[in-house]
């Protein structure tokens, strides 16, 4: 499917410029996130999957962190700088990742600033994905996961073929704990206060581009490969 919507000159070889999907709960970061990770051959670093990750896997990292998702709020900074830190300098992130959900504060921004000129990476390109609020609601109230391998879906306008059963792999579809409305809202109001900042750190440095999220995953996908491939090739001549 990822090739098919793909524009020319995409190929699995990796990406020059790290790059970050920042935007609002529900914006789509994670499900499209996944189609670049397979497309550029690169992997998928979403801190609020590795956070559920370490929560089923009972260590004291996720009982920690789902105390503050159950909320609605961040995990505090050292927390989350100190696991990506250790992810990215992982060999399979030599040739590019893509950052879902990290960084959300300005600090963690700095933070992510010196590691990558430490580990030499070119500058991140950061997709700001735009969604309307009326539409944030429903993405997250409908929003089902697999239970084996994190497949994203939605009651409502990505549903399975099979309900509550993964396409893919056939395992349970469960609701998230904090796709909740009165968490829902909080999440929200963290994502104003301290993720918004981070975008206007990025525009500073001219770093950032507009995606609409509101299209079919289809229509954003492919927006999306056109940004990075126009991007990359830029990026890469630096
Ligand atoms: P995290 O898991 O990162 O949640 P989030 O940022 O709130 O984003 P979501 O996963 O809710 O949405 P998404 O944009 O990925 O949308 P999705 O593709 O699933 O973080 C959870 C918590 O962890 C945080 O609250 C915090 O506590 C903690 N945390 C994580 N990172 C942290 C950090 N760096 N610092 C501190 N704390 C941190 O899509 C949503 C739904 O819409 C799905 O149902 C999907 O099927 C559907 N959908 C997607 N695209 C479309 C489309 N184009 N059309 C129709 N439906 C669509």
């Amino acid at each position: 499917d990822d090739i098919r919507v793909a524009p020319q000159g995409s190929a699995a070889k990796g990406i020059p410029r790290p790059v970050i999907l920042i935007g609002p709960p529900g914006a789509g970061k994670g499900t499209q996130a996944k189609k670049v990770a397979a497309l550029y051959g690169v992997p998928h670093l979403s801190t609020g999957d590795m956070f559920r990750d370490h929560f089923r896997r009972g260590t004291e990292l996720g009982v920690r962190a789902k105390a503050f998702m159950d909320r609605g709020e961040l995990v505090p900074d050292e927390i989350v700088v100190a696991m990506i830190e250790q992810r990215i300098a992982e060999p399979d992130c030599a040739k590019g990742f893509i950052l879902d959900g990290f960084p959300r504060t300005v600090a963690q921004a700095e933070a992510l600033d010196q590691m990558l000129s430490r580990a030499g990476f070119l500058e991140p390109l950061v997709i700001h994905v735009k969604l309307d609020p009326a539409l944030i609601l429903r993405r997250l109230t409908g929003r089902r996961m697999c239970k084996v391998g994190g497949e994203i879906y939605n009651i409502y306008d990505c549903p399975p073929k099979t309900p509550d059963r993964c396409d893919r792999d056939g395992g349970e579809l469960v609701q998230r704990d904090d796709d909740r409305e009165e968490v829902i809202r909080e999440r929200l109001a963290a994502y104003h206060e301290y993720t918004e900042p981070v975008i206007a750190y990025y525009k500073r440095r001219d770093l950032v581009e507009d995606l609409d999220g509101s299209g079919a995953p289809e229509v954003v996908t492919h927006a999306l490969f056109a940004v990075i491939d126009r991007k990359e090739e830029r990026g890469s001549h630096l």
